[in-house]
Formats: C-alpha cells, sequence, structure tokens
C-alpha cells in the first residue's frame, strides 16, 4: 500500500518529539483527574478505549484504518498494538486532526498515512487502490477539540458563528441552514436529526425571528429557542438547546448519510477474519450501525414454517458481543461523555471458498 507519509524507524521519530503535546497533555489531565474537574477542554479523551482495542483484537503486522481520527486517542493504542510491521490509515475531514496526525506520526510504531476527507471518500478512496485491511473503526460525532476550540460553531456554551462545519472548506454550514430553511424544513430536521418535541415552535421562533434580523451566532440561536419552549423545558435535564444543535451538526455534516455509506464500504474493504468496530453516541447512529451488522450476522431467513431452507443464506459476520459495550462505572465518573456511548463491533467471516479466512 502507498503511504502519504514515509515510515521512519520509531527511535528516529522519538529523537525529534521534543516539539510533542502529549507528555504535558497526559499530566494536565492527570492533575485535572486529582483535582477532581474532569478532562480538559480541548483535549480529547478516547471514549470505551480499552473496549475498543479488545474488541478489534489488534495484532502485529496487521493493517488498521481510524475512520475517525480526531486527536488520535484510539489511533496512539492502535498503532502501538501494530507494531514495526503494521500499519495504520487516518482519516479525518477536519483539517485540526490532521495537525494531530502529524504528532502521532512521529511517534508511531508502525507505518502511518492520513487522508483528509471524508470517511465515506476516503474508503471509496482505498478500494479503488485495490486495499484490503484488517481492521476498520468509527468513534462517531465530534471531537473535544472541535467543541471546544474557538470559531468552530459547535457549542452553545460559547457565543461563535453558527458554523459547525467539520470540513471548514464545505459550502453548507449552520448559519445557511437556520436562515434559509423553510419553516417546515426546519422543523423536520429538528424532529428527525434531534428527536425533539419542541421542533415546530422552534422552527416558527426562528422564522419569526429571522423575518426582523439573521440569526448569526450559536447565542442568537439559544435564545431563540428559549423563546420558543415553555418554561419547564427550559430547565429540564440537559441544555435546552441540545437537541437542536445535534440536528444542525448532523445536517450540516451529512452524518448519516455518511454512515450508511461507509459501514458497506468499509466491510468490504475487510478481509475476512477482520473486524468492524463502532463507537455511537446516539440513537440515530447506534440503530444504523446495529442494524448493519446484525443483517450480517442472520443466516436463514426463511419463515419458520419452511421445514427446510431455501434462501441458502449464511451468516457473513460474527457479533463480538450480543450487546452494546458500554462504559465502565470509572470511565461514566472522569468522562461524562462517555454515558451516551455504544460500542459495537463483528467480525468478517469467509462467506465463498474463494476468500478463505485468514
Ligand atoms: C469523536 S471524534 C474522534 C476522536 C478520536 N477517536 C480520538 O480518540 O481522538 C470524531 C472525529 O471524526 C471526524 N469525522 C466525523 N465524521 C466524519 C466523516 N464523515 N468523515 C471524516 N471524518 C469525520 C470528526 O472531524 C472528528 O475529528
Amino acid at each position: 500500500m502507498l503511504l502519504d507519509v514515509a515510515p521512519q524507524s520509531s527511535a528516529a521519530r522519538r529523537g525529534r518529539d521534543k516539539r510533542s503535546a502529549a507528555p504535558i497533555t497526559g499530566a494536565r489531565r492527570r492533575e485535572r483527574s486529582r483535582l477532581g474537574q474532569g478532562p480538559v477542554p480541548g483535549v480529547h479523551v478516547p471514549v470505551l478505549a480499552r473496549e475498543l482495542v479488545d474488541a478489534l483484537e489488534v495484532r502485529p503486522g496487521q493493517t488498521a484504518v481510524d475512520c475517525t481520527f480526531g486527536g488520535g486517542g484510539h489511533a496512539r493504542m492502535v498503532a502501538d498494538k501494530l507494531g514495526p510491521t503494521g500499519t495504520l490509515v487516518a482519516i479525518d475531514r477536519d483539517p485540526a486532526a490532521e495537525r494531530c496526525f502529524e504528532a502521532l506520526a512521529e511517534q508511531a510504531p508502525c507505518s502511518v498515512r492520513f487522508i483528509r476527507r471524508s470517511y465515506l471518500e476516503a474508503l471509496e478512496q482505498l478500494a479503488a487502490e485495490g486495499a484490503r485491511v484488517d481492521l476498520v473503526y468509527f468513534d462517531l460525532g465530534m471531537s473535544s477539540m472541535q467543541l471546544d476550540e474557538g470559531g468552530r460553531g459547535f457549542s452553545y456554551s460559547h457565543d461563535e458563528c453558527l458554523d459547525m462545519r467539520m470540513d471548514p472548506t464545505q459550502e453548507l454550514s449552520a448559519l445557511g441552514i437556520i436562515n434559509s430553511f423553510d419553516q417546515q424544513g426546519l422543523a423536520t430536521l429538528m424532529r428527525e436529526f434531534g428527536e425533539e418535541r419542541h421542533a415546530g415552535a422552534i422552527a416558527r421562533a426562528i422564522v419569526r425571528q429571522r423575518a426582523r434580523a439573521p440569526i448569526q451566532t450559536t447565542l442568537d440561536l439559544v435564545a431563540t429557542i428559549n423563546s420558543a419552549i415553555p418554561a419547564p423545558a427550559r430547565f429540564a435535564s440537559g441544555h435546552p438547546a441540545k437537541r437542536v444543535f445535534q440536528a444542525l451538526r448532523i445536517a450540516v455534516n451529512d452524518e448519516l448519510g455518511q454512515l450508511d455509506g461507509a459501514l458497506p464500504a468499509a466491510w468490504n474493504l475487510l478481509r475476512p477474519g477482520g473486524v468492524l468496530a463502532a463507537i455511537a453516541f446516539h440513537s440515530l447512529e447506534d440503530r444504523r450501525v446495529k442494524r448493519f451488522m446484525t443483517d450480517r450476522a442472520r443466516g436463514c431467513i426463511c419463515p419458520p414454517e419452511l421445514p427446510v431452507c431455501a434462501c441458502g443464506r449464511t451468516p457473513e459476520a460474527v457479533l463480538r458481543s450480543r450487546r452494546a459495550i458500554v462504559a465502565s462505572a470509572p470511565e461514566l465518573a472522569s468522562n461524562p461523555r462517555s454515558a451516551s456511548a455504544r460500542l459495537r463491533a463483528a467480525r468478517k467471516l469467509a462467506v465463498s471458498a474463494a476468500e478463505p479466512a485468514s
């Protein structure tokens, strides 16, 4: 496989690692944890990290694809297990992730490569190159860096331009959606991607507000949402803008369309015996991952009244666990973001004599 980053010995890379922020980050994180303050803002603490590495069963010499590199927390752990004969392909559409990758590339013991594209495009690119890989994994959603980095517009806690693009070169932003979608389109988006109960009232308030002046910042939008929902909902558990912000982020980044296309693309790249894993943070994603994996793990689909199988279908996958894997109590205590995380994984079986499992 061609590498964008030339492989270097790990000793050579470590010798040049004076600029790496990793040790400082670790110390700061431990200090915050000692003080009971939780994760440092802007530092992405990987969720279900040990569980992901266990589910993948990473072995030396394998080729792994991290579809959502972010700060590289999961990738670092996977790279360590791949060792000098392994290869890690990292994908992310955010240029901030590419900067994090440069730090990892200095230290990783394995060959590394970064593709800055959407994971759907990157997986298609790998397929076109004829790549076959052993492990593919996703850690869906946004990173803490995206949430906390000034100016990205993902957070309802800072006053920023309504942006929410993971890839800053793409045209569609949250500002465009909020100020151009009609009332019906806004309501549907908030209902479908945010499961927002007050979608109709919020859409009406947005249209009314923007007739007076464009809604430009995150806090303009928060104020409009607050004006539309009944007082008890404003003080119910969770931030009142949480679901609308989730819906906008999903729409801006086409997160569900990407996932629907990427799951089969990732599956096709896997060699028999390879593992696909995904960590989802809300039911819209988790349902898709679960359905994709259980469909592949299902054998005969004949009606039960048929005495013998007529469909001839055999399972393509074995689920690594029957239920989704969730965060342990210590992880929940130290990282609240892990509360909604669901990890699922499936191993690909050899489906034809032409492709025996390795
Ligand atoms: C939850 S973070 C991953 C964090 C990472 N596992 C870590 O340990 O640091 C998700 C990352 O996936 C990226 N991402 C989300 N959807 C993407 C897509 N469709 N294509 C490429 N990257 C995507 C985001 O830009 C973000 O950096």
